[in-house]
């Protein structure tokens, strides 16, 4: 039997796809190896998102391909996601030992033409050689039309496209009947989804009604799409969770401006205080970035005031990345490395001072927790989430993967609540 090994780098929307992929292989025998060293086939699912990205991405396919060669062996390397889809065929030539690229727009057909490639005969059914999961990605639309000026995201993922709610409501019935618990719904701007008839607090609705399933949640969301109506679906249906993440990338409007986000500092500012209003105790967090092409010590400051009012769970903090064919990359990248890197870490440091401080505040609280899985190597430590998104870990004897309990906060360790049965 044949084995496969997968590296996933970037966001949600690309572990959805290597779990796609993983899928098809395994219903053909693939088995999952332990490490990408002894494996038949190796995929690597990459991101463009940031130079960085690209740079770890390219380094780690290198590797692979130069351990191919001195082994001798007779592995396939297969790179996929968006840097495959930026860069396409040019990838054989830089790296060889590359085998096969499929860029992200391409990868719904290359699985269900999987068969083809393998050159081996369909599966008379799907097996299902895959431990059960409790907490699955579920795609419900690809692509972005919002062409922020710095984003690469619309060029490698392609148009806007709502999956049919019909279609979602299959796919998640399915997940249901094979044991999972939760579902997160994904879309690059999860709000606009639309099937024609459906939008995305409907389809809410309709996944609210899926016994069996014990929590729902969706990311990302656009600020230009978070409205009234969402934000009290949100609070009627108790299935789904009190978290939202609502990327703000910057507290100033001139830069949100330049950056082609649709809203102002303070458009912003006034969803928050709706959301906090609608739905008591929830977690918001937030992405944003530092060094913006005439981002002024003045803007900055906006971002660090915008955090500390807010005062976001938790955030995903960058410096800019200037990113080839985007509209961004006309504008003077005038932000040096070393101010970048400055305000950068000033931001990480406010943010992680107030993600502890509301962690700290949970101790002697009391949480419904759904527990996912083991922490890695320890058998009787459990991890598992609150109802918002917050980390939580408890001691227990029993296999809890699946279940919700109540449980207790006894400390904080900083980014993780630890719990006590109760
Ligand atoms: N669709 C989501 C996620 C996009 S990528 C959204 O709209 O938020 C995730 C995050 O990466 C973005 O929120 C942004 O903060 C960051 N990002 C995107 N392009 C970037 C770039 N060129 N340089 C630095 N950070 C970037
Ligand atoms: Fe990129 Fe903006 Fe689309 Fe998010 S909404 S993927 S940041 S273009
Ligand atoms: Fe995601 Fe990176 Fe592609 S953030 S959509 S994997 S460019």
């Amino acid at each position: 039997m044949p084995s496969v090994f997968f590296e996933t780098f970037g966001c949600q929307m690309n572990v959805a796809d290597s779990d796609l992929l993983a899928h098809a292989l395994a219903a053909r025998g693939y088995y999952r190896a332990e490490t990408g060293a002894t494996a038949d086939l190796v995929v690597i699912n990459t991101c463009s998102v940031r130079e960085r990205a690209e740079i770890r991405a390219k380094a780690r396919i290198a590797e692979y391909a130069r351990h191919k060669k001195k082994n001798k062996h007779n592995q396939q390397l297969w790179v996929v996601g968006c840097m495959a889809q930026r860069l396409g065929k040019a990838l054989i030539t830089e790296i060889p030992g590359v085998d096969r690229v499929v860029g992200a727009k391409d990868i719904m057909t290359f699985v269900s033409d999987i068969d083809a490639v393998l050159n081996v005969s369909p599966p008379a059914r799907t097996a299902d050689a895959e431990a059960a999961q409790v907490s699955v990605f579920v795609p419900i639309m690809r692509g972005c039309n919002n062409f922020c000026s710095y984003c690469v995201v619309p060029y490698v993922r392609g148009e806007e496209q709502s999956i049919p709610a019909a279609k979602v409501e299959n796919t998640v019935r399915e997940l249901i009947d094979k044991g999972v618990k939760e579902i997160t719904l994904l879309g690059q701007n999860v709000n606009s989804y639309s099937d024609g008839v459906c939008d995305f607090a409907e389809l809410l609705g309709k996944m609210h009604c899926l016994a069996g399933l014990e929590r729902i949640r969706f990311t990302t969301s656009h600020p230009k799409d978070c409205t009234l109506k969402l934000v009290r679906t949100m609070a009627g249906l108790p299935k789904v969770c009190n978290h939202i993440h609502l990327p703000v990338q910057s507290g100033s409007s001139r830069i949100l401006g330049l950056m082609n986000r649709n809203y102002t500092r303070e458009a912003y500012l006034e969803r928050i205080e709706v959301i906090k209003q609608e739905v008591p105790g929830v977690d918001i967090t937030t992405d944003a970035m530092v060094g913006f092409p005439s981002e002024t010590e003045d803007d900055f400051q906006e971002t660090l005031s915008l955090f500390e009012s807010v005062r976001f769970t938790t955030a995903s903090m960058f410096a800019y990345s200037k990113r080839d064919g985007t509209a961004a990359a006309g504008m003077i990248d005038d932000v040096a490395v070393n101010k970048k890197k400055e305000r950068l870490a000033a931001l990480i440091n406010v943010q992680t001072k107030i993600t502890k401080e509301h962690y700290a505040s949970m101790v002697g609280k009391e949480l419904d927790v759904l527990f996912t899985e083991r922490q890695r190597g320890r058998e009787n430590l459990w991890m598992g989430q609150d109802n918002g998104c917050k980390r939580v870990l408890l001691a227990c004897d029993d296999a809890i993967a699946g279940t919700i309990l109540h449980v207790r906060v006894n400390r904080s360790s900083g980014m993780t609540l630890i719990c006590e049965r109760i």
